[in-house]
């Protein structure tokens, strides 16, 4: 646990000093001409991090993280650089990799390689060769700590050789190298549910803590973050006004009641599908109209996907969409449309704008992807705002030191952070936002843990 700061400096300023030349020999990155862009832009999202750089200040004090490298499997964004800066702050060796071939701001990137002499791969529209090599190229830096969003470094990391005794992690590379790992943290709801079922199958053979799961993780990135990041990447790609269009939003879980709540806030009618009774009932209480996708495509003009399944906008769904339909997904993967069953379908296709594709059907209708079905907030727009990314990646720097901390005592489960760090982080968040709020008194304390006191 650590510290409350006093006070929470808005104004931060990174190393490197202006006369040093921080570039890496490593890396694979679009143009490093673009650094000064991105420097800029990763400075702007630190201002409003408070809670990373309050962990940040103390970690570099401890050099918390002396000596080891972690290999990062992120977006590679503005707000993910403050993370990586982070962790080299506090010692460790950082090596980043995209975690989706469309999600990197390049001139991030190429700051993290020359500003930062963070080795960094990662090219946004990198094909699915270059982002494995990517990756693989991560695993190379025999990293003891990994971070992953959406559990693809971790399953690379299990087709090397494992060994787990008594909580002593080796791994053996192809080139038979062999060193110490601590953990793995996760970052998305996709990625937990993979780990989930790789433990259940008796397959993961690593310590993992899941992130996502952290209140101050999912009920504020998934539930805002995407919600304000995916309307904003709609907006980008298309420029169309949302007031009087009807959205159907797809699933009513932690990302997609938020998109729901942003779009039905700026004055579209919002129709949610569902696959769960309870959500489904939440939807219909929170005032949506709920009712089944074959129903909804009859009157919708926008459809947005955040379920984490597959195929959840069907080619079947996307033959009945009306003419001028426009389709994209916030999911994790780019399975939540069916995008295969589209290529195969269509007439023809044409780019329209950035990140804004026109699909012609042989049924005379025309239908707008947006994103090549990637998650269109970062594909489109530039992922969530620093200021819920500052807690999301708060909870990873503090999962990275939960390793060290227990390494030797862990075994191959997912694990979550405590509760008390997830007061941690709130409390810290609610400091930097000027806001106190009330504390129990002793009597309410023991009020709260008897069962004495009833109807008087
Ligand atoms: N775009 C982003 O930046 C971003 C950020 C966080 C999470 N994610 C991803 O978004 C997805 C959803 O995450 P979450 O945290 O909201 O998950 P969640 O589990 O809270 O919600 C998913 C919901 O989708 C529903 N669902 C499943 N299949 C469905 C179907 N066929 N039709 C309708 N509804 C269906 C489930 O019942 C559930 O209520 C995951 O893939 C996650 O990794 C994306």
């Amino acid at each position: 646990m650590f510290e409350q700061s006093r006070e929470l400096n808005f104004s931060i300023r990174f190393a490197p000093s202006k006369n040093k030349i921080m570039q890496t020999k490593n890396y694979d990155v679009k143009d490093l001409s673009l650094a000064a862009e991105g420097k800029l832009k990763i400075e702007w999202s630190g201002q409003n991090m408070p809670v990373l750089k309050n962990i940040r200040e103390r970690f570099t004090k401890a050099k918390t993280l002396k000596g080891l490298t972690i290999a990062c499997c992120l977006h590679i964004t503005s707000e993910t650089a403050n993370l990586l800066i982070t962790l080299k702050a506090a010692g460790a060796t950082v090596v980043a990799c995209a975690s989706n071939p469309l999600s990197t701001q390049d001139s991030v990137a190429a700051s993290l390689v020359k500003d930062f002499g963070i080795d960094t791969y990662a090219i946004k529209g990198e094909d699915s060769k270059t982002y494995y090599k990517h990756l693989n190229a991560a695993l190379d830096y025999h990293p003891q700590i990994t971070m992953d969003d959406g559990a693809d470094l971790v399953n690379e990391i299990h087709k090397l050789k494992i060994q787990n005794a008594k909580g002593k992690i080796t791994i053996k590379d192809k080139k038979s190298f062999v060193w110490d790992f601590y953990g793995s943290s996760e970052e998305t709801t996709t990625g937990v549910i993979r780990l989930k079922a790789m433990e259940k199958d008796g397959y993961l053979k690593l310590p993992v803590i899941a992130v996502n799961d952290s209140d101050t993780k999912h009920l504020f990135d998934n539930q805002y973050g995407t919600g304000q990041s995916t309307i904003d990447g709609i907006i980008r790609a298309t420029n169309v006004l949302l007031a009087g269009k009807t959205v159907v939003v797809a699933g009513y879980g932690w990302c997609s009641r938020g998109i729901a709540s942003r779009a039905h806030g700026m004055g579209a009618n919002v129709i949610v599908t569902e696959v769960d009774p309870v959500r489904a009932l939440e939807a219909a209480m929170d005032g949506f109209r709920v009712m089944t996708m074959v129903q909804a495509v009859k009157t919708g003009d926008i459809f947005v996907s955040a379920t984490g399944d597959k195929h959840v906008l069907s080619l079947a769904h996307m033959k009945g969409m009306k003419d001028g339909a426009i389709v994209a997904n916030s999911g994790h993967f780019d399975v939540e449309i069916d995008m295969a069953g589209l290529e195969k379908y269509k007439k023809s296709k044409k780019r329209i704008r950035n990140q804004l594709d026109e699909y012609s059907l042989p049924n005379g209708k025309k239908l707008y992807v947006l994103g090549e079905g990637r998650l269109v907030n970062l594909a489109a727009a530039e992922g969530h705002p620093a200021e819920v990314m500052d807690m999301s990646f708060a909870n990873q720097a503090l999962a990275a030191r939960w390793f060290v901390e227990n390494k030797g005592k862990l075994e191959p489960k997912v694990y979550v952070l405590s509760k008390e760090l997830d007061a941690e982080v709130a409390s810290l968040k609610l400091q930097s936002m000027g806001i106190t709020i009330d504390t129990l008194t002793p009597e309410q304390k023991k009020y709260l843990s008897s069962w004495t006191e009833g109807t008087q």
